[in-house]
């Protein structure tokens, strides 16, 4: 404890204090500074030298890699890009309520078979995750629950117990000793996490780190640990409804932005293999301002409705009111619409959702939403079988995206004959597809061949 001090490091410049200040004399930015551990270096540091660790051939490093831990669960195991590895560290993010609590501990139960299992909860006493374990079905001897928020006697149990696997629910619960601030700022939740990375490459426990997202404040989010965390997932979804996505959005041992879909309910979180046909489920036909998107997530086709409604407005500002996809694109899309079709929304309301709560942030879902919004302007419903693909540019020229093949083949496996896509897409898209491509080259044509 001697040698180490408490500093002030500016978060924006870097710039060191040995008092906290409200605004950094550096960069002048305000509340930047955050409290961080600082270790004295000794003599011995500084001449360094006594590292074991040396530079390695490449080629002398043993190329056979320790099996991804499976937990059975598809969805799961795709999204950590195949399977756990051994001795990473993942953070599991979400807003409070989501779902992450209750995903991991069914993670937790199918991995418990093989493997020894620790959960560390701050949250909830080992009476609380009883119950929800037993509403979840899971009973498994090797599984063990600790309901601690001192990082240090977490790691003692580590020690002790030596699992394979390390839960800590939440980040923002643990403290260490080390420092005197509150369990959840900045530089607490950083240095547990940094603590927590050391044990995992150290003793090859693989562990999941549970984190808030929280709105600014004092009490640190997940955003400040992504940098130092080997793979990163967000549990979202919108909380009134079931589905419940999981993306990965960094992976430093597989591939980002793969998407796990599932679905809440009183037994804990389903796979949904399936998600479009559960997506299309209750969609309307012959209604206009309707259509089917095909966003891709990662290497996963999803087909979505997505809905606009635009009506006459009562306020001199009309207003832009969009669920599920950027309210920025939105804009733009009906400033294209206006000025290369001449369609008038300066005296309409314009609402776009998309159903079940998903999220389209591709560029591909241009195309459909220009497209649901030409036809709830115009009030002409679009043909039921067809899903709508493509980038739209400002020039109002529809531009070709990627993974189209994919896109076609989940439309023509749900049973959709046609598609609406950019031209350079429908040239290159196989002729063996039985699903009609129409392609399309600008906003004019679409409202040629549809309307
Ligand atoms: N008895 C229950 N039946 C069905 N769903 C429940 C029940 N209890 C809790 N849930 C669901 O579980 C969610 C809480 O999940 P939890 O894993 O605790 O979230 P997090 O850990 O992300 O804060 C609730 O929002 C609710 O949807
Ligand atoms: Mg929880």
């Amino acid at each position: 404890m001697a040698d180490q001090k408490t500093i002030y490091r500016c978060q924006q410049c870097g710039y060191v204090s040995p008092k906290w200040l409200g605004r950094c004399p550096e960069c002048r930015s305000w509340e930047s500074l955050v409290e961080e551990i600082a270790f004295r270096k000794t003599g011995k540091d500084i001449v360094g030298g006594s590292s074991q660790n040396c530079p390695v051939a490449l080629i002398d490093i043993p190329s056979e890699t320790e099996a991804r831990i499976l937990s059975g669960i598809g969805e799961w195991d795709r999204v950590l890009g195949g399977g756990l590895i051994p001795g990473s560290l993942v953070l599991v993010a979400g807003d409070p309520g989501i779902g992450k609590s209750t995903l991991l501990l069914q993670v937790l139960a199918r991995l418990s078979e093989e493997k020894q299992v620790l959960y560390v909860s701050g949250e909830e006493s080992p009476q609380q995750l009883k119950v929800r374990a037993m509403r979840l079905g899971v009973e498994s001897p090797s599984l063990y629950v600790y309901s601690e928020t001192l990082l240090e006697a977490v790691l003692d149990a580590v020690g002790k117990r030596t699992p394979d696997i390390l839960v800590i629910d939440s980040i923002q619960t643990v403290h260490t000793r080390a420092l005197d601030v509150a369990p959840g700022s900045v530089s607490q939740v950083r240095e547990c996490a940094a603590r927590l990375m050391r044990a995992a490459k150290e003793s090859r426990v693989s562990i999941f780190v549970v984190g808030h997202v929280t709105k600014e404040g004092s009490i640190a989010g997940p955003r400040a640990l992504e940098h130092l965390v080997d793979t990163v997932l967000y549990l979202e979804g919108d909380r009134t409804h079931t589905f419940r996505l999981l993306r990965a959005v960094k992976n430093r041992y597989g591939s980002t932005n793969e998407v796990g879909v599932f679905e809440m309910k009183e037994v804990g979180l389903e796979e949904v293999p399936n998600p479009s046909k559960l997506l299309l489920a209750e969609r309307p036909t012959g209604v206009s301002g309707s259509v089917v998107a095909c966003s891709v997530e990662g290497t996963r086709p999803l087909l979505v409705e997505l809905q606009a409604l635009v009506s006459a407005t009562g306020w001199l500002q009309p207003r832009r009111t969009s669920m599920g996809v950027d309210s920025n694109r939105l804009s733009l899309l009906l400033a294209v619409l206006e000025k290369k079709l001449g369609l008038n929304f300066t005296q309409q309301d314009v609402f776009v959702n998309v159903a079940g709560g998903v999220r389209l942030l591709e560029p591909a879902s241009d195309l459909a939403m220009t497209t649901a919004l030409m036809s709830t302007y115009l009030d002409r419903p679009l043909p039921s079988e067809l899903v709508v693909w493509g980038e739209v540019g400002l020039a109002g020229e529809v531009r070709g995206v990627g993974h189209s093949a994919l896109r076609a083949l989940e439309a023509q496996k749900l049973g959709f004959s046609k598609c609406l896509v950019p031209k350079s897409n429908a040239e290159r898209l196989s002729q063996e597809l039985e699903i009609e491509c129409m392609g399309v080259k600008s906003l004019q044509d679409v409202l040629k061949l549809l309307f």
